[in-house]
């Protein structure tokens, strides 16, 4: 057969717009990896920032080098059909309109259309910023690129007697903070990227089935190298009608993901405790599976029960005694963690939903938390005989004064990535089970009701899924 010379770029056009199916899994498979990852990546999350302690550009050195919203843009979108993945990377700028070449910024995106869900943000450190995610509704969609923070003002940690008005200020308005500089939250921005403001991205119809999307989701998930025993990954997308539907359908009957995690746990069905234990995000998440009580607190379990802490347990916060700490005390998080887990009814039977996030992320330093997860880990590997799953941290949206009072300065949305992703990839060495709520929570559309807690309906999902983990095969 013979080609005439017009036919030639139709071919070549069919040709980069049909790869091999090789290719297309070969893109699909990094970049799902790459997703997974970073949520473990906490060496790259504060590589930009190194130096943590609190260091602030002033005046006109603040002016010379952070990151202008109408000068910097976007230099290059790889748009992919539906089932595969897009990105687009972001050039920062001065206001001087110079291309900047450090990292430091903190964004949040949000692709807006048939379907609603966050972007991965990679800071590559010499200035840009890619932007990945995974669109499985074709449509047309908006994207919505946050600047929150610029100049790592968005990771740096708190002064040191943050800790100490946390427990003193006894009143929502944290009136006790003495930092004027932070309770007017300088430096916290807020406001869109200008060359995403009238931008769209057109997300074409898959050119692979949606068996094919399923398999390359677990082919990739057994090839990542990520070794963590993930009970969900909290990847998916939102509706219109605001129900989450998650990438992996787990209706299909799977060899590899589910049935490995069935055999992480001695439960017998309708025996022992499913204790959660946390801050509010946790209690509120024990209120949701208790009232109305769902199967899992009456049949998968025998019965609920719950620790409220903010750093110790919520009502200690009514005494003035830890009033005197000015940091954080390691040893009596531990002490009242063990009444928990050395309790007689916490046996193997039992499991315990662990987080412990939102208040070190307000409060303490990077160092101090990272501490506290080690000896935690600790504990329940050598003291406590049931089921742990870590739960890791929600995102947060814009950052309000409803709840938090001054303390939002620090309970940035870039502090609760680095402290998770801390707390995953400690948990996932150590072989525990890992129940990731921040993807879910990051991509609902409404965002949190307060500065920090969401609707019970956000985390359906998750509960469905620890109630199938429980259940007979
Ligand atoms: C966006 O579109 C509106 C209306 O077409 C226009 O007035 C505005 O200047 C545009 N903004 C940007 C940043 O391009
Ligand atoms: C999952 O797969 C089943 C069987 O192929 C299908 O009936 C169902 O609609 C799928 N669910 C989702 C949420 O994609
Ligand atoms: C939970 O534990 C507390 C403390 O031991 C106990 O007093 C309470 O009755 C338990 N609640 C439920 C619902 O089992």
């Amino acid at each position: 057969m013979r080609f005439h010379w017009e036919t030639w770029p139709l071919i070549f056009w069919l040709v980069s717009y049909y790869p091999s199916r090789a290719s297309i899994y070969d893109e699909f498979k990094a970049n799902w990896c790459r997703q997974r990852k970073w949520r473990l990546d906490w060496r790259s999350l504060k590589k930009p920032c190194q130096d943590l302690r609190y260091r602030r550009l002033t005046g006109k050195q603040y002016q010379a080098f952070s990151t202008s919203l109408s000068q910097s843009e976007i230099f290059e979108v790889k748009i992919r059909p539906a089932g595969e993945y897009s990105r687009f990377f972001v050039q920062s700028r001065t206001h001087n309109a110079q291309k900047k070449t450090i990292g430091g910024d903190s964004w949040r995106v949000y692709l807006e259309g048939p379907s609603y869900l966050a972007g991965t943000v990679f800071d590559h450190n010499d200035g840009t910023y890619e932007v990945l995610f995974l669109i499985k509704e074709p449509g047309v969609y908006k994207i919505n690129m946050i600047l929150d923070y610029t100049l790592c003002d968005g990771l740096i940690d708190p002064p040191i007697d943050w800790f100490q008005n946390a427990h003193c200020s006894g009143n929502l308005k944290n009136s006790l903070l003495s930092n004027e500089l932070f309770s007017e939250m300088t430096g916290y921005i807020n406001k869109p990227l200008l060359d995403t403001k009238n931008r769209t991205v057109n997300i074409p119809w898959p050119r692979i089935t949606e068996a094919e999307i399923q398999k390359y989701m677990r082919d990739a998930d057994n090839e990542c190298n990520v070794y963590c025993n993930v009970l969900w990954d909290g990847f998916g997308r939102w509706g219109n009608d605001y129900k989450w539907t998650p990438y992996l359908n787990s209706s299909i009957q799977d060899t590899t993901i589910m049935l490995s995690h069935q055999k992480q746990h001695d439960h017998t069905t309708g025996h022992g405790v499913f204790w959660v234990y946390g801050d509010s995000l946790s209690y509120y998440f024990y209120v949701s599976i208790t009232s109305p009580p769902r199967p899992l607190c009456t049949d998968v379990f025998k019965e609920c029960n719950v620790t409220y802490n903010w750093i110790y347990p919520k009502t200690l916060y009514e005494l003035t005694e830890t009033c005197a700490e000015m940091s954080l005390h390691v040893p009596r998080v531990l002490n009242y963690f063990r009444q928990v887990i050395l309790r007689k009814d916490m046996d193997k039977e039992s499991a315990l939903l662990l987080n412990a996030g939102a208040h070190y992320v307000k409060t303490t330093s990077f160092k101090s938390y990272q501490e506290v997860i080690k000896a935690l880990i600790d504990e329940v590997k050598h003291k406590y005989k049931g089921t742990v799953i870590w739960k890791s941290t929600t995102a947060i949206h814009g950052q309000t004064a409803d709840i938090m009072g001054a303390f939002r300065r620090f309970t940035t949305n870039h502090r609760i990535q680095l402290y998770n992703a801390f707390a995953n990839s400690a948990m996932c060495e150590n072989s525990i089970s890992f129940l990731d709520v921040y993807p879910v929570s990051e991509s609902y559309p409404p965002g949190t009701k307060d500065g920090i807690h969401y609707k019970d309906e956000v985390f359906n999902s998750a509960i469905d899924v620890l109630e199938r983990y429980f259940s007979p095969h």
